[in-house]
C-alpha cells in the first residue's frame, strides 16, 4: 500500500513537472514547412538572430526547432551525431548560440528505425538519444512515427517520455503520430502536444493526395485541419495541447488567408510554430505573426479551445472563453467573395460545456475590441456589422 502511494505521488510529481513546461501552447519556429531537408547550422543561427530581433521573441516566440534531416550516422557506441557537413560545429555549440539569444533549441527524431526522411530513428536508442539531447542542451523534442512497423504507439511514446524525464532536463515533448492512434485519449499524460492530422499544406481549403512508400499520404489545407479539431477540444488544456500542425503563414496563401489561419489557430489554442523563412518575410507576414491581440487569445491562461457557434451564408461564428470573464469571437468567411454579416448580440447566447462558461448578451454587456482593425467598436448593446474579406476573418475581443 505504501509503495502504491509513493508511486502515485512520484507519478503526479513527474506529470506536474512536464505539464509546467507548456502551461500555454508552445510558440516558436520549425524548419520543415519551408525548408524540408535543406537545412544547416547557418539557417538555424540566422533564424535565431531573426526571431530575437524582429519582434517575434518580444511577442512570445521561444523555440527554434530543427526538424528532419539534421542527422549523421551513429558512432561505434551508438551515439547519434549531426551531419558533419551541415552541422560542422555540432549541436552543443548551436544550442549555446540559440540560448545566448535568450531562445531555446528543439530537435526531431522518430520512434521507428528511421525518420520519415530515412535518417536514423530512435528505436532501441531512446535512452542514449535522450541523454545526448540533454547533453547538447536541447529544450524541445518532436518525435515522429515513420517506420514503426507494429510498434505500440502508447508504449513507444511513453518510452521516450520516460527517457526524457530521466535526463533531468526540462524538454517539451511533441508527439507526432498524425492522430493515427487517437493520441488525445492517452497523450495528455505522455507529452505536451500531439498532432491531430497528417501534414499541413499551404492552401486554404484543399486536400492533396500523394502516393508514397508509406501508402497514400494526404496533405491537409488549413480549413480541413480546423474542422477536424471540433470534437477534440475537450482533451486540450494547460500543459497538454492538440496540435493541428505548424503554421503556413508566409508560405504562399493570400494575406487574408494567412490572417484567418493564424486567427483560427489562436482560437484553437494551438501551438504557434511558425514555418516560414523568418530571415526574409514581408511586413504583412511579420504583422500577422506578431499580432499581440491574436497571440493573447492563443496564450490565454484558461487554455480552452474555441467552439463553432453557427454558420450563416458561409460565415462561421466562433467563440473562445477567456480568463477574466472575457470572450474572443471570430467571423470567418469561407466564401470566395466578401460578406457583410450583422450580429445582433441581444438575441444571442453562447454556452460552453467544456469550460462551463456561458454568456447571454441580452443580460450582460461587453466592450468590443476589433483585433486586426486595431480599433474599439462600441459594446454588445448595439448590433455589430462588418465586411469580412473572402477567406478572411474579423476577430473581436469581448471584455466586461
Ligand atoms: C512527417 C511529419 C512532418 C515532418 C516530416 C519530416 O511527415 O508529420 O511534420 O516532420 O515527417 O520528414
Amino acid at each position: 500500500m505504501r509503495k502504491l502511494v509513493f508511486l502515485l505521488w512520484a507519478t503526479t510529481l513527474q506529470a506536474q513537472k512536464t505539464e509546467r513546461l507548456a502551461l500555454t501552447p508552445p510558440m516558436g519556429w520549425n524548419s520543415w514547412n519551408k525548408f524540408h531537408c535543406d537545412i544547416n547550422e547557418s539557417l538555424i543561427r540566422e533564424t535565431a538572430d531573426a526571431m530575437a530581433s524582429n519582434g517575434m521573441k518580444a511577442a512570445g516566440y521561444q523555440y527554434v526547432n530543427i526538424d528532419d534531416c539534421w542527422h549523421g550516422a551513429r558512432d561505434s557506441l551508438g551515439f547519434i551525431r549531426p551531419d558533419p557537413d551541415r552541422f560542422p560545429s555540432g549541436m552543443k555549440a548551436l544550442a549555446d548560440y540559440v540560448h545566448s539569444k535568450g531562445l531555446k533549441l528543439g530537435i526531431y527524431s522518430d520512434a521507428g528505425s528511421k525518420t520519415c526522411a530515412k535518417r536514423p530513428g530512435s528505436r532501441g536508442y531512446e535512452n542514449q538519444d535522450a541523454e545526448t539531447y540533454a547533453r547538447w542542451g536541447i529544450d524541445y523534442l518532436k518525435y515522429d512515427w515513420c517506420n514503426t512497423d507494429s510498434l505500440n504507439a502508447v508504449g513507444a511514446y511513453m518510452t521516450m517520455h520516460d527517457a526524457l524525464l530521466r535526463t533531468g532536463r526540462p524538454i517539451v515533448f511533441s508527439i507526432c503520430e498524425w492522430g493515427s492512434n487517437k493520441p488525445w485519449l492517452w497523450a495528455p499524460a505522455v507529452g505536451n502536444l500531439w498532432r491531430t492530422t497528417e501534414d499541413i499544406h499551404a492552401c486554404f481549403d484543399c486536400l492533396l493526395e500523394h502516393d508514397t512508400d508509406r501508402g497514400v499520404w494526404v496533405q491537409w489545407g488549413v480549413m480541413p485541419i480546423m474542422e477536424r479539431q471540433a470534437l477534440l477540444r475537450g482533451y486540450a488544456g494547460p500543459g497538454h495541447w492538440n496540435d493541428p500542425d505548424m503554421l503556413e503563414v508566409g508560405n504562399g496563401m493570400t494575406v487574408s488567408e494567412d490572417r484567418a489561419h493564424f486567427t483560427m489557430w489562436a482560437m484553437l489554442a494551438a501551438p504557434l510554430i511558425s514555418g516560414n523563412d523568418l530571415r526574409h518575410m514581408s511586413p504583412e507576414t511579420a504583422a500577422i505573426l506578431t499580432n499581440r491581440g491574436a497571440i493573447a487569445v492563443d496564450q490565454d491562461s484558461l487554455g480552452v479551445e474555441g467552439l463553432h457557434y453557427r454558420t450563416t451564408d458561409s460565415v462561421e461564428v466562433w467563440f473562445k472563453p477567456l480568463s477574466h470573464d472575457g470572450w474572443a469571437m471570430v467571423l470567418l468567411n469561407r466564401a470566395r467573395s466578401p460578406r457583410t454579416p450583422t450580429f445582433d448580440w441581444r438575441h444571442e447566447a453562447v454556452s460552453d460545456s467544456v469550460s462551463g462558461r456561458s454568456a447571454r448578451f441580452a443580460d450582460v454587456t461587453y466592450h468590443i475590441r476589433d483585433v486586426w482593425g486595431d480599433a474599439d467598436r462600441g459594446t454588445t448593446a448595439q448590433a455589430f456589422s462588418a465586411t469580412v474579406q473572402p477567406h478572411g476573418v474579423v476577430l473581436l475581443l469581448l471584455t466586461r
